[in-house]
């Protein structure tokens, strides 16, 4: 089959590798319809990621068509149209009982990390039953995609960790993929403002589209003074962090509200200031989270229904064959105004 293959920092290429097998009996193997390339498959690709080795098969996003299951498998048959999740869940472990799959013992994110992924005609799916999700017939499946990771994640860790609420004010600084999906997910909840912060003027006109009351390009003054004199003086309710730089997570030490959530989303590669000399007596909660996706049948059925419109969020398609194409767009969102990249083999 064709396959994205990670060579080493700042080489993949288009490859023909092994179609995989079935290894385990609760495994499937599914082709795949439609993926897509994720910021962090980028941050794999600059050697952020040392679990990822040369010679994987990069992605974790992904819907299909089961192909063949394992015998160990009772709720996915050759045929059925599937879900794929960034995360595998065992659902027996500690972590998986308590709804924890993100640290699933023999699961989590494995897929396009240290087992072959989604960008290729086929994939192995570990833990099937519990890791695929069965598509509703009719429903357009290439949004779905949206699915598989930023949607659960930006209403997971930056949402729902930070208690978003009816009434209440949200800040949510980085506007990419997972900032926006945090912004139309934070809209279930009804809160008063939706302040989005990014330095890219043109994600900041899509976030107005999506619903942003207020948008602030930060290149362009004092942050912090413009989120206190939109919330009299106070900060914000909920400061979501979704960009994963020192001077973002700084930024939201500045933005958030006494009583606030600051919840971070951001994948942090260096180490960042806590500036409890201030905060010590602001009563906040300061939360980190890596998605559980616990929330996708819920997220699902929004999707399904038209409340959730995450094909908004498409802005270039490709051909498998085209994936090197799809990168270079990917890569250079600033220039190309890419939000997510569907690529369909
Ligand atoms: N916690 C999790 O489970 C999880 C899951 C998926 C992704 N992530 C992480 O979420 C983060 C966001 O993902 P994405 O795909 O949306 O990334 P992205 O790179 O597409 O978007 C980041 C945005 O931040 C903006 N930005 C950069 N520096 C800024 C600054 N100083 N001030 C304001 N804005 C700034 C950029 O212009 C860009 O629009 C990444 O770190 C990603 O790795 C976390
Ligand atoms: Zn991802
Ligand atoms: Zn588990």
């Amino acid at each position: 089959m064709k396959a994205l293959v990670y060579h080493g920092p700042g080489q993949r290429s288009l490859d023909e590798h092994p179609d995989p097998v079935i290894q385990e009996l609760g495994d499937a193997i599914v082709r795949i319809t439609h993926t897509t390339i994720c910021g962090t498959d980028l941050h794999i690709l600059k050697g952020d990621v040392p679990t990822c080795t040369p010679g994987r098969v990069l992605g974790h996003e992904g819907v299909g068509v089961v192909e063949a299951v394992g015998s160990g498998v009772a709720g996915f048959k050759p045929g059925d149209h599937v879900l794929i999740s960034c995360i595998t869940s065992c659902a027996r472990c500690d972590y998986c009982r308590r709804g924890m799959y993100s640290h699933c013992e023999t699961g989590g994110w494995i897929l396009g990390n240290v087992i072959d992924g989604t960008q290729a005609q086929y994939v192995r799916i570990p833990h099937a039953d519990t890791s695929l999700y069965h598509i509703p017939a009719g429903a357009a499946e290439d949004a779905l995609v949206m699915l598989s990771d930023i949607l659960p994640t930006g209403f997971e860790c930056g949402v729902l960790n930070g208690r978003v609420a009816p009434g209440g004010s949200v800040a949510i600084v980085g506007a990419g993929p997972i900032g926006l999906a945090a912004l139309l997910t934070a809209q279930f909840y009804s809160p008063a403002q939706l302040i989005m912060i990014d330095l890219d003027a043109n994600r900041l006109e899509v976030a107005k589209r999506f619903g942003a009351t207020h948008v602030i390009q930060s290149s362009a003054g004092n942050v912090a003074e413009a989120v206190r004199s939109l919330t009299g003086g106070k900060g914000a309710d909920t400061v979501i962090e979704a960009v994963g730089v020192p001077a973002t997570f700084e930024l939201c030490q500045d933005l958030v509200a006494p009583g606030g959530v600051i919840a971070n989303v951001g994948v942090h590669g260096v180490k960042v200031d806590l500036h409890l000399e201030r905060l010590w007596s602001h009563n906040v909660t300061i939360t980190t989270r890596l998605v559980d996706t616990v929330t996708t049948p819920m997220l699902l059925k929004t999707v399904v229904s038209g409340k959730l419109t995450p094909a908004s969020l498409i802005t270039h398609r490709f051909r498998l064959d085209e994936i090197d194409q799809a990168y270079e767009t990917f890569g250079h969102a600033a220039q190309t105004h890419a939000l997510k990249v569907l690529i369909e083999p």
